[in-house]
């Protein structure tokens, strides 16, 4: 069971993911998701309506592997999850086992440079995400995070394993979340959804669209009460450390 983070104030603190998909009206069925049991990184909810939640993460340590451009989609996502998890079952200097942690989280870059990474509400809503891509610009980028218990002590990755260890400082983002299995016109219908959402919030969020991270809550023989999260980086605070690692 996910712990939540205490703040004695009023804004609002959750257990990973919210079942905000209920209420923000995916069509894919009825939705009782409830927060995972495996344990996630802890973040502040900021924010939770008209179509977005704003989270602030704590800083984290996280277990990060690369998948080469050239490789399919699917076979750099099998690959990704591969190099994970053999890194959390015993693929470490301590052969250690490592307790499982959601979500599976995925980076995607977005191939349009042309209004300088940053975005703002008043300039409308062109730039769409692309439906297809035919070259690939940037390696695929997994990661999961490390444990409560083992974080900023956790075992170096074993030679071969393609997995390092990333420290994130506290960073912020908008997230939607949505049921079903995160096939690629659901996610980018979602992102879309995401953006306008912000686009058309009254609080004037800067956030990014060049790069967005899908977070995926649910294993993948599960087949009902799904739980996915498409994630932007917005410019609360912070958020150019992300880039950073990815
Ligand atoms: C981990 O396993 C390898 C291979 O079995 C062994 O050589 C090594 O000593 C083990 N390391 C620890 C810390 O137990
Ligand atoms: C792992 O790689 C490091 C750095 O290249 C090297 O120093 C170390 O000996 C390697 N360990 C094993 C077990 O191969």
């Amino acid at each position: 069971m996910c712990r939540v983070l205490l703040v004695l104030s009023a804004i609002a603190l959750q257990a990973c993911g919210s079942s905000d998909a209920a209420r923000q009206g995916d069509s894919s069925g009825p939705i009782e998701w409830k927060p995972p049991e495996k344990e996630c990184p802890r973040y502040k909810e900021l924010h939770d309506g008209d179509g977005f939640e704003l989270r602030t993460y704590e800083a984290a340590e996280w277990a990060m592997t690369t998948v080469g451009k050239e490789h399919e989609p699917i076979a750099a996502l099998f690959a990704g999850i591969g190099n994970l998890v053999s890194y959390f079952a015993g693929a470490n200097e301590a052969n250690q086992t490592i307790e499982g942690t959601v979500p599976f989280v995925q980076a995607f870059h977005l191939p349009f440079h042309e209004h300088g990474g940053h975005h703002h509400r008043k300039h409308g809503r062109d730039g769409d995400p692309p439906h297809h891509r035919r070259h690939r610009q940037h390696d695929y980028v997994f990661a999961l995070y490390i444990p409560r218990d083992l974080q900023g002590k956790a075992p170096k990755p074993s030679n071969g394993t393609n997995v390092r260890l990333v420290k994130t400082s506290e960073y912020s983002v908008a997230v939607r979340s949505f049921s079903g299995f995160p096939k690629p016109w659901k996610v980018l219908r979602e992102l879309r959804s995401l953006w306008r959402a912000l686009e058309d919030s009254e609080s004037d969020i800067r956030f990014h669209r060049e790069v967005f991270f899908l977070a995926s809550y649910s294993p993948p023989q599960q087949l009902r009460h799904r739980h996915t999260e498409v994630v932007v980086p917005v410019d609360l605070q912070r958020t150019e450390d992300v880039f950073s690692y990815i």
